[in-house]
């Protein structure tokens, strides 16, 4: 979308007040009211490269969550989507949180509505719930504790063997935690349009092309799809492993966002990403993550909208399992 149109939608949404204005040196406005207005700006590995390059920390769930936990700053700028500034501003209510696009969603968090939860829940009473990250407030109300893709093991290994659980929304990563731990969580129906979409064939054919490469998978991957990797890990854990392995090229399931950081950290490799099954284009991208654009953050900073506001009962119930989380995985 062009800078104009952006603006007349933010216009239209009653978000600004008034034109950006033709060259407006962004990256250098953004980092003028950064300092001004005592911000931090957090970006998720999933967000386009210049929004990685201006932030002040770039990382995975529980990075940004802990970050988010710590800051000393006012105003926390969250570049993701929309459940990871909810829990940026559950962790630290008295900041105000930004997000550039509320429409940034993600279809995990969609793909489990807190009263349709809450039903599934009673069925289960003798059952605790481990909830992935990725879910609304309201979901994690509901949930004992909150894991992400990189401590979702130890959270689940931090029950008793016999203490029945529930895990949600994500099937695919509690799938595949059901495989290391060997629990028999029950499952909430969930997953990610993104990684959803990687085809076990399209993969294969890459494997074909590239027999040099190491497949690399995250965990919201299907079975079929995991059971073809070399190594399986959160966005972090991936970008660790191809510095330290071996091979010089990696085909790469998970959002494209993560090519930016493998490049910069191993200019010398060669990283394939994998492209959704149905698609002719070379990547898979989240459309939610992408929403988010330089002239989006300039706008949000300049105008400290759109904030997060959520009611005080839901940051009171959601904050424990939050918190809890990050007690076990620390
Ligand atoms: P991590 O960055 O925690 O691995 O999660 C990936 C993801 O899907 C974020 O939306
Ligand atoms: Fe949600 Fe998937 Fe996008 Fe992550 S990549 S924000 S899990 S839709």
């Amino acid at each position: 979308m062009k800078t104009g149109d952006i603006e007349k939608q933010l216009l239209e949404l009653g978000y600004i007040n008034e034109p950006v204005g033709p060259g407006i040196p962004l990256v250098r406005e953004i980092d003028r009211m950064r300092r001004e207005k005592n911000c931090v700006i957090l970006s998720h590995y999933y967000v386009e490269p210049e929004l990685q390059e201006i932030a002040d920390y770039v990382g995975d769930s529980l990075g940004l969550s802990r970050q988010a936990a710590s800051t000393e700053a006012d105003i926390i700028v969250f570049i993701g989507v929309h459940f990871m500034a909810e829990t940026a501003k559950i962790l630290s209510p008295g900041k105000k949180v930004l997000l550039p696009d509320l429409k940034a969603g993600c279809s995990l968090a969609e793909s489990a509505p807190a009263d349709a939860f809450a039903r599934f829940k009673a069925q289960y009473p003798d059952h605790k719930v481990i909830s992935y990250i990725n879910c609304s407030a309201e979901l994690k109300t509901l949930s004992d504790i909150i894991c992400t893709s990189a401590n979702a093991v130890k959270i689940v290994e931090s029950f008793p063997r016999e203490q029945a659980l529930i895990f949600a929304p994500d099937k695919n990563l509690g799938n595949y935690i059901n495989s290391l731990t060997g629990r028999n969580m029950v499952l909430w129906d969930g997953a990610c349009m993104v990684h959803e979409q990687f085809s076990r064939e399209k993969i294969v054919e890459l494997m074909d092309q590239h027999p040099e490469a190491e497949f690399i998978a995250h965990p919201e991957c299907t079975k079929p799809v995991l059971l073809l990797a070399k190594y399986i890990g959160s966005t972090t854990a991936l970008l660790k492993y191809v510095q330290k392995s071996q091979a010089r090229s990696f085909i790469v399931a998970t959002e494209s966002g993560i090519l930016h950081q493998m490049k910069k950290a191993c200019p010398e490799k060669i990283f394939i990403p994998v492209p959704p099954a149905d698609s002719t284009c070379a990547c898979s991208d989240c459309s939610y993550m992408k929403l988010n654009t330089l002239q989006k953050v300039y706008l949000c900073m300049k105008y400290e909208k759109p904030e997060i506001v959520l009611p005080q009962e839901i940051i009171d119930q959601a904050a424990a399992p939050i918190w809890r989380m990050l007690e076990v995985s620390d």
